[in-house]
């Protein structure tokens, strides 16, 4: 294929072409947290109960997971950023292949069906491209509570012994504080009979936000939030009204967009303490912020070097490595940036050394030579926060940058390129 081609047909792929070198300014709005609302839908199922949950962020994963819930028999409707749901009849417990293996959050189903019904059938989420992303901790965590699972043929089949079918209390260690373990054990003991206490459990504000869902519908759960879960099992759960938290990773995002563009900006709402290592590492580098009742108001000094080392919550967020590396690329100075949480999350170091950033990459430890000026490429993001890395450093390169990986990028952000252009950027969607 000719050279003229290849390109054309690079660049006919949905993309966005991103104008660099425009200021940012006012007020930008946080939407709901992408990784707090598919949880909480799943919750759902712990209730024959009409639930109502708000504050839902309009993307691709939570279109996924509503045509998941459907297929169990889940009646659900959306109107704008609330999604009604009501597991009144559900009439089966195994999702359809298809479904589950593109959205890794939808295999949460297992703990609400294993408590509400003793039996569930759901495929194994595939790992991706950040990571091999095992199930091992989900699956130890609901063999304490008494269930058989077996996992053969790509699909992990539970069930609950005894006449009543249901799960017992019991006391689960994590090796490791995985989010979506703590999730699933959480959501299979607050029905299960007794007390369950999960022992080096992840702190995430998203467990917290389940729990408190889960109290608001009649459970007993202490300790979200720490590393230590109490939970006393009840026999019936109710419905529910409940708003979803700001989404903490798109919240960092805006504000790292406003410090590579070298602009002063708003995001609200946010709740600070949700993401305070983040905030740290914007102030060590070079950034003032006000922190006022709903919002942070930044304004990006010179940007120097920092060093960045991912873990889990509240440490810094492996889901702002990215965003955050495209930020450190044009800074002045070295950062060492060591991802900590996932085995291959070092995909968008290749795209930003071809917009001209000076990087060396040993395993999972970038060495981040700040340059003063990026430049415009044709780039593509392999996850979602990558694709979001690219839209950045597209912000700040010179020239137009074409920035392809659309769906991936559409999995976390709502309307990324409408909010950012609402604030002063030039970017083009190009869908086919
Ligand atoms: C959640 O994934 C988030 N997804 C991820 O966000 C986020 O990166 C991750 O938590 C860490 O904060 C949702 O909430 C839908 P983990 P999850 O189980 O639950 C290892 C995004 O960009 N591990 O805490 O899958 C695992 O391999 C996404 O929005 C085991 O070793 O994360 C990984 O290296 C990406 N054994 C690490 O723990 C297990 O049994 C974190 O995984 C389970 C996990």
């Amino acid at each position: 294929m000719s050279n003229a081609a290849t390109v054309s047909q690079r660049i006919s792929k949905p993309h966005l072409a991103i104008k660099g070198g425009y200021k940012l300014s006012g007020d930008l709005t946080v939407s709901g947290a992408k990784n707090s609302a598919l949880v909480l839908m799943t919750a759902s199922l712990l209730t024959e109960c009409p639930v109502e949950i708000s504050n839902i962020p309009a993307l691709t994963d939570i279109e996924g997971m509503s045509k998941v819930l459907r297929t169990m028999g889940v009646k659900l409707k959306r109107q704008s950023e609330t999604i009604n749901l009501q597991a009144e009849n559900l009439n089966h417990s195994d999702p359809p292949y298809e479904l589950v293996n593109g959205l890794r959050a939808s295999f949460f189903c297992i703990g609400p069906l294993l408590g509400r019904l003793g039996e569930a059938k759901i495929p194994l989420p595939g790992g991706c491209r950040i990571g091999a992303r095992p199930v091992v901790e989900h699956i130890r965590g609901l063999k304490a509570l008494g269930a058989f699972v077996k996992v053969e043929h790509g699909v992990v089949t539970a069930s609950v012994p005894g006449i009543n079918k249901r799960l017992k209390g019991a006391s689960v260690v994590f090796d490791c504080p995985s989010v979506g373990a703590t999730e699933t054990v959480l959501m299979a003991a607050v029905l299960a009979e007794g007390k369950t206490t999960i022992e080096n459990a992840a702190q995430e504000p998203e467990i917290q936000d389940l729990a408190r869902m889960l109290n608001m519908m009649g459970a007993k759960v202490i300790g979200a939030g720490g590393p230590t879960i109490s939970i006393q099992g009840v026999k019936k759960l109710f419905g529910c009204n409940y708003k979803v938290i700001p989404d903490r990773i798109e919240a960092g995002t805006l504000l790292i967009a406003a410090a590579i563009t070298r602009s002063k900006l708003r995001i609200s709402p946010v709740i600070p303490e949700h993401l305070s290592a983040v905030l740290q590492k914007l102030r060590d580098c070079g950034c003032q912020l006000k922190i006022d009742k709903k919002g942070i108001t930044i304004i990006p000094g010179e940007i120097q070097g920092v060093d960045i080392t991912t873990q889990p919550f509240p440490g810094f967020p492996t889901d702002l490595q990215a965003p955050f590396m495209a930020l450190l690329a044009t800074a002045k100075g070295t950062s060492v940036v060591t991802e900590k949480i996932y085995e291959n999350r070092m995909q968008h170091v290749g795209e930003l050394q071809r917009m001209g950033a000076s990087i060396r990459l040993q395993g999972s430890t970038a060495v981040v030579e700040g340059v003063p000026q990026l430049s415009a490429a044709p780039v593509s993001g392999g996850d979602l926060r990558a694709a979001a890395a690219m839209v950045l450093a597209g912000l700040a390169a010179k020239g137009t940058s074409k920035v392809e990986g659309l769906n991936h990028l559409d999995r976390g952000y709502e309307d990324l390129e409408k909010k950012l252009n609402s604030a002063g950027s030039q970017i083009q969607r190009h869908e086919l």
